[in-house]
């Protein structure tokens, strides 16, 4: 007995030398593949055979990269069943179900496999790592009767769907492996939730570790990292008769992988041929807010947060003790009860939506009408667009409490959330100073407020009369003069109002030092984030630039410029620009980790921004102004990373048919 097998053994391994050297990728109806012997795709990339791991001597059928060095599976046929020996094969029988057959001939399949009417069969491996049983004299050689790629382990390779056929029910998913040299099913799983508006949950049984979210047209709304990029273009699927999520390769130098590590991340690599290795590009979950309901329900996290949680808005600790000692668990509650019918909606900015798992959904429905079928059912407790690209489209949903809110400083979305009237505050601020106006209008009459503005607007030009002289170099021209005097059309803001939004000018909102004094950040009663910048006193050359300015700056309106929403000019010199949550451009350019935020399409479109403001001072704007001090530093980035050009202390306007200027002062860059 023991001859024989020794003999065969031989043969085998004889024949899987010749076949190796073929490097044959199919086998037909009544061929087998022993152990010892290995198909390989045509283009060389996958291999299929037989491997054991570590010290075990069970055996397993997988898929493996051929061209890399390191042996990395990709599939395992027999997760569940391990071979105790070599003895095993993979045969294909006459009516195209692949078998594994043991030493005794007996089938031991794991996987239900269907007995298929085809004349003629045959198993492939395809390049793309997928091993495919398809009917040779059948018309469609795409029409596979049974794929590998509907069975994956622990991968998830280009191309393959995971997600659910909605008619059959089958849901392809990926589980982890028990241990790096176990490959049998882990603990860990990442699947499609088919609820509500799928998202993908990672599980450790049926606990929920992380969630990515809704997909919203991009990516999914909790990884934020994942952008459409020269090398892979994402894509979900959701249509009456699948939904699934897939990957595929835009550039061929890539060798990737994407796997659900043995602990339970996310991982994504690419093959770096230099080192030899896997480069790890991509992990979830990626931090503490990652970590499903960290927060508890309408808490919000924030990793730059200390501590990490906070009530949302309007919001407040369910038990307050428990919060303070940084037990977020059972989240937070209104402040103010709803009371259904006259209930408002509130915007929340630059989140990952809630739990999607009770939610509701229309692709073809606009954000209005989505607004009026929430308003209508009491139940609903938040809403927002289901596409955000090209200014958003379709409706989402959501009924009961919602959970795992997490805020991002950029990339985020917004979600509009129903709050009791009296939350009216916490509306965007232009509605409110509209409300607010009318009420002025109506109880003290429009004498009074036109008394008032007169005040105001004589007040800041007295103020402005006082400034020293700094009519040299961009003062001097009669089109600058012009400005001056209509330059009142800029808000004027109160000192109390500022200094009550930045906290009193406290330490805490400073956040960095302009060319002429500190800048703080602060938000104002209505909720809008501002940026303020103080002239400090003593300065001179700081009250030129201050003036230069408020005079350009405030003419000056394109979207790749900085808006400036007011100033202050009483005891204080104030600028209060709109916040910019992603500072600078240096602090990304010069930060090793922050760098690697920005991919080349952010890099354009920063790039192409900065131009198209360049463009603008120069020849498209009223005033034609060289700003001369364009750099890292001075380039702002909003919330989607757009760049704004901000500080304009040394810009120099010339008139509109002049192409050249004389500087007499030394400045910037
Ligand atoms: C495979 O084997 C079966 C049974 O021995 C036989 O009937 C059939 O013709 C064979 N098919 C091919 C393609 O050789
Ligand atoms: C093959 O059959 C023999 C005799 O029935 C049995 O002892 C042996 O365990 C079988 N081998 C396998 C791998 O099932
Ligand atoms: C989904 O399953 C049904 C029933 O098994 C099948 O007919 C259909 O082809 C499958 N759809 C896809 C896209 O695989
Ligand atoms: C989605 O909205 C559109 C437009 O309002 C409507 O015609 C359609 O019936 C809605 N679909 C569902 C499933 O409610
Ligand atoms: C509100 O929506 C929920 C969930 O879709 C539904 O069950 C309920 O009947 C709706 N209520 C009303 C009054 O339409």
């Amino acid at each position: 007995m023991k001859a024989f097998v020794a003999l065969s053994m031989f043969l085998v391994l004889f024949s899987c030398n010749a076949l190796v050297s073929n490097a044959l990728d199919t086998i037909t109806a009544n061929q087998s593949i022993q152990d010892g012997e290995s198909l390989i795709s045509a283009g060389g990339t996958f291999e299929l055979g037989f491997f054991s791991r570590g010290d075990s001597s069970k055996r397993y059928l997988g898929i493996w990269y051929k061209k890399i060095t390191v042996m990395t599976l990709v599939w395992v046929a027999n997760r569940v069943a391990p071979f105790a020996d070599r003895s095993y094969a993979l045969r294909l029988t006459s009516h195209g179900s692949l078998v594994l057959l043991d030493g005794n001939g007996s089938d031991i399949w794991p996987l239900n496999l269907p007995i298929l009417p085809v004349r003629n069969p045959v198993a492939q491996l395809l390049d793309s790592g997928n091993l495919v049983v398809i009917d040779a004299e059948g018309s469609d050689p795409n029409n596979f009767l049974w794929q590998s790629f509907d069975y994956p382990a622990d991968t998830f390779l280009a191309g393959m769907k995971i997600g659910w056929n909605r008619t059959s029910g089958f849901n392809r998913y990926v589980t982890s492996w028990k241990s790096i040299d176990d490959p049998s099913p882990g603990d860990f799983t990442f699947q499609l939730d088919p609820n509500g508006y799928p998202q993908f949950l990672l599980k450790q049984g049926s606990d929920i570790k992380f969630r990515t979210g809704p997909w919203n047209g991009l990516r999914w709304s909790g990884t934020p990292n994942l952008n459409p990029n020269p090398y892979y273009r994402y894509e979900f699927v959701l249509n009456e008769e699948e939904m699934y999520y897939r990957y595929e390769l835009l550039s061929s130098s890539v060798i990737p992988r994407m796997m659900l590590t043995t602990n339970g991340l996310v991982h994504q690599f690419a093959w770096i041929d230099r080192t030899q290795g896997w480069a790890l590009y991509l992990a979830e979950p990626i931090d503490q807010c990652d970590n499903y309901a960290t927060c508890g329900v309408y808490g919000s996290c924030r990793v730059d947060n200390s501590p990490l949680c906070r009530c949302l808005k309007g919001f407040v600790p369910r038990f307050s003790q428990e919060w303070d000692i940084l037990d977020w668990s059972n989240g937070c509650v209104r402040r103010n009860p709803l009371d259904c019918e006259k209930d408002i909606f509130v915007k929340y900015s630059w989140l990952k939506l809630p739990d999607t798992r009770s939610s509701w959904f229309n692709g073809s429905m606009n954000l209005q009408e989505c607004e009026v079928v929430c308003t209508k059912n009491c139940s609903c407790m938040a809403y927002s667009n289901l596409d955000i690209r090209d200014g958003g489209s379709g409706c989402l949903l959501w009924f009961g409490e919602l959970i795992d809110i997490r805020e991002y400083s950029a990339y985020g979305q917004d979600l509009y959330i129903r709050m009791a009237a009296s939350e009216s505050a916490l509306l965007p601020s232009h509605q409110k100073k509209h409300k607010l106006v009318m009420g002025l209008a109506v109880s003290f009459g429009s004498v009074f407020l036109i008394l008032v503005l007169t005040l105001g607007v004589l007040q800041c030009k007295k103020r402005k009369m006082k400034l020293p002289e700094a009519k040299r170099d961009s003062f001097e021209s009669g089109d600058n003069r012009e400005n001056h005097k209509e330059d009142l059309e800029l808000p004027l803001f109160d000192l109390s109002t500022v200094a009550i939004a930045t906290n009193y000018f406290s330490t805490d909102n400073k956040i960095g030092e302009g060319g002429f004094g500190p800048v703080y950040k602060g938000v104002l009663r209505g909720g809008q984030e501002i940026a303020v910048k103080m002239l400090s006193r003593n300065s001179t050359q700081g009250l030129h630039e201050f003036k230069n300015e408020v005079l350009y700056v405030s003419k000056l309106q394109h979207r790749s410029l900085v808006k400036l929403l007011g100033c202050c000019i009483e005891e204080e010199n104030l600028l209060i620009y709109e916040f910019m949550p992603n500072r600078s451009l240096d602090s990304f350019l010069f930060d090793p980790t922050q760098r690697k935020q920005l991919d080349w399409s952010a890099r354009f479109n920063i790039i192409n921004g900065i131009a198209r403001g360049l463009l603008y001072l120069h020849q498209d704007s009223r005033l034609r102004i060289i700003h001369r001090d364009v750099k890292a530093s001075n380039v702002l980035l909003d919330f989607e990373m757009n760049p704004k050009i901000s500080d304009f202390g040394l810009a120099k306007s010339f008139t509109g048919n002049e192409t050249q200027a004389n500087t007499n002062r030394v400045v910037g860059t």
